[in-house]
């Protein structure tokens, strides 16, 4: 609670410099880029169904999207003298908003990969997860290799590179949802017997969730990690958001950040 105390005091901090800096023309310090002088706020696209990336939280009685990928958009709107808003969607949704130019950024955990990169364009990455295999407890003996997985159902999050990895299974059956709390549910109720994410947000979903926990089985995915995507050609933002993560990573804000976002999604 108090971490966030803070956080929201940045924000807010933020939020008032930005006021300050729309009334004169001159500069603000670290601000080098033409467009964001201009704009006021920069639109984050998200999907806050993935622990500890980015989540929904009761934050002081309130709903609120919080998590690790949030932290650091807060950064790169901090940076630009800009207030962030958050728009939450369906992971699928994400690149088509991007393009359209009604969101200026994506951060949502998004690996990219090679035909994300044809449509737009992302900055370096930020960080690396492995893929896991969620299955219910008592099935986790059934499931110690990729072979046990074959012709098994899988409820998958549509538009994720983890609809490739589980198409790439001989005979998977695979149900697509939009968000990952409904596999989740679909999961448990045996609708589907088996989903793969990341290990991070697997983790946090098993130790938030009964019944649910990590199969042997470990899906082979060569990922570069993820990367924060940009509508095609923006090199100016691009180039911002690489510096400020070249800043957090020089002040090693990263781990901090994925350490308080863990703790934070494990919380009641
Ligand atoms: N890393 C995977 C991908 O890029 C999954 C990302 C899902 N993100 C989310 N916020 N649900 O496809």
């Amino acid at each position: 609670m108090k971490k966030w105390g803070i956080l929201t005091v940045c924000l807010v901090l933020a939020g008032s410099l930005l006021a300050g800096c729309g009334n004169k023309p001159s500069e603000q310090a670290g601000d080098t880029t033409g467009s964001a002088k201009e704009s006021k706020t920069i639109v984050l696209g998200t999907s806050a169904d993935f622990p500890p990336y980015e989540f929904h939280k009761m934050v002081d009685g309130k709903d609120q999207i919080v998590g690790f990928d949030i932290e650091i958009a807060k950064q790169i709107a901090a940076d630009m003298g800009a207030k962030l808003e958050v728009k939450d969607m369906d992971f699928k949704a994400l690149l088509g908003e991007l393009s359209s130019g009604r969101v200026d950024f994506v951060i949502s955990g998004m690996t990219p990969d090679e035909n994300r990169k044809k449509e737009v364009d992302f900055s370096n990455n930020y960080y690396k997860a492995e893929q896991a295999v969620v299955v219910r407890e008592q099935d986790k003996d059934k499931y110690k290799t990729m072979k046990s997985l074959e012709g098994v159902s899988f409820g998958i999050q549509t538009g994720s590179i983890q609809e490739d990895i589980a198409k790439s299974i001989p005979g998977a059956k695979i149900t697509g949802l939009g968000k990952i709390n409904d596999i989740i549910m679909q999961l448990n109720s045996g609708r589907v017997d088996a989903s793969i994410m990341e290990k991070p947000v697997a983790e946090a979903f098993i130790k938030n969730v009964k019944g649910l926990t990590i199969a042997e089985a470990v899906p082979e995915y060569q990922e570069d990690g993820y990367a924060i995507g940009v509508k095609k050609g923006n090199k100016e933002l691009v180039d911002q958001i690489n510096k400020t993560l070249d800043r957090l990573k020089s002040e090693n804000k990263i781990d901090q950040f994925v350490s308080e976002a863990s703790d934070l999604a494990v919380q009641k």
